[in-house]
């Protein structure tokens, strides 16, 4: 029974997988870059960065040397920074420590910075054939739906059962497919709503399908409600030249650029105010469409004003004059500046010819 299923799950896989560019040339390193791109992104949204990155820094000691300002604009757009700041400290530690190259056990590999039980699960396996479990969130969809668990799998117990599970069904010669197949079947097959399971490779051992139960899997504990946050980004423009400020060092979206943000919802009128009484001589104004960011923990609701004000304003506290501001042109916003993803429609707006 163990056995079959890791065979129909194996040959689902050889008939079926996708071919992504980390299952292509793989190596210690692609593979660890392409886990952590992968994670909470998507496939698709990860493609074009993936060859593009490793195009930049092929090597680990590319990496552990790559400056934060490349490494935020290869990253823009993928969201999560930490994770680029983090893969370049563990760079770091994996010259200092193992001789540059990625330690091969889960146990050396989780004591890296920016590597987690399933991130340890997934390089130990697809990269060193070692038999771990790579456990995510849609393996714990597909296994309470296996075995009709009927606790919150955001539960530590029921992780570990999982994970007790898995150690049982993984194939030993090949764990890495194993662990990629189950990757496959949860993003097109095991689906949240709608699950396919007439074509499911394992759906004759799934007891939540004999029973027509698989929507009421899996379980989960009611989440916290995402705050909701009001913004408004003033895009100051004078003489081709727009006013952007980089984020503090800690914190979301650290280290990234932004246009000027108010921590509230700011009217046409309230906006011309301020920037007169920054002693800016204001010439035109324009409301852009509001827009919203979604982070995992808050929603940003976003409202912008592009604002052009004349070239000789003498501005009593000229804000560029700090580190963290400066004017850039739409070339060096495009090219040199890492933005949040967050101001993805406004840099757009910027970088359009028709503004
Ligand atoms: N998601 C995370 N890792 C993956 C992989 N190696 N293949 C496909 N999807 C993934």
């Amino acid at each position: 029974m163990i056995e079959i299923l890791s065979k129909k799950l194996l040959e689902y896989y050889d008939e079926n997988k996708r071919d992504l560019p980390w299952r292509m040339n793989p190596n210690p390193y692609r593979i660890w870059v392409s886990e952590i791109m992968l994670q909470q992104t998507r496939v698709s949204t990860v493609i074009p960065y993936y060859e593009n990155f490793l195009d930049a820094l092929p090597r680990v000691e590319d990496l552990a040397r790559a400056d934060e300002e490349l490494l935020h604009k290869l990253w823009e757009g993928l969201g999560y920074y930490s994770r680029v700041r983090n893969m370049k400290r563990a760079a770091q530690q994996i010259l200092e420590d193992h001789q540059g190259r990625l330690p091969e056990s889960y146990e050396g590999l989780i004591q890296l910075q920016g590597i987690g039980p399933y991130t340890a699960g997934a390089i130990a396996s697809i990269a060193f054939n070692k038999v771990v479990p790579a456990i995510d969130g849609n393996l714990l969809r597909i296994y309470s739906r296996l075995h009709c668990i009927e606790e919150s799998i955001d539960l530590g117990r029921v992780k570990k059962e999982v994970f007790a599970l898995v150690l049982e069904d993984i194939s030993k010669d090949r764990p890495g497919d194993f662990n990629q197949a189950l990757m496959d079947v949860g993003s097109s097959i095991c689906l949240p709503k709608n699950p396919k399971c007439h074509i499911c490779p394992i759906g004759e051992f799934c007891q939540a399908f004999k029973e027509n139960r698989q929507r009421d899997f899996p379980l989960r504990k009611i989440k916290a409600v995402q705050k909701k946050e009001n913004w408004t980004f003033i895009i100051l423009e004078k003489r081709g030249k727009f006013l952007i400020k980089k984020r503090p060092p800690q914190g979301l979206l650290a280290g990234l650029w932004e246009f000027l943000p108010f921590f509230s919802h700011l009217k046409e009128e309230e906006v011309k105010i301020l920037i007169k009484e920054k002693g800016y001589t204001f010439k035109t104004i324009k409301e852009l469409d509001s827009s919203q960011h979604v982070f995992s923990h808050k929603i940003w609701n976003m409202k912008a004003y592009l604002v052009e004000v004349e070239d000789q304003s003498l501005v009593m506290e000229d804000m560029s004059s700090y580190d963290s501001f400066c004017w850039a042109s739409p070339e060096e916003i495009k090219e040199i500046y890492p933005f949040s993803s967050a101001m993805g429609k406004y840099v757009k707006e910027v970088l359009s010819d028709n503004r």
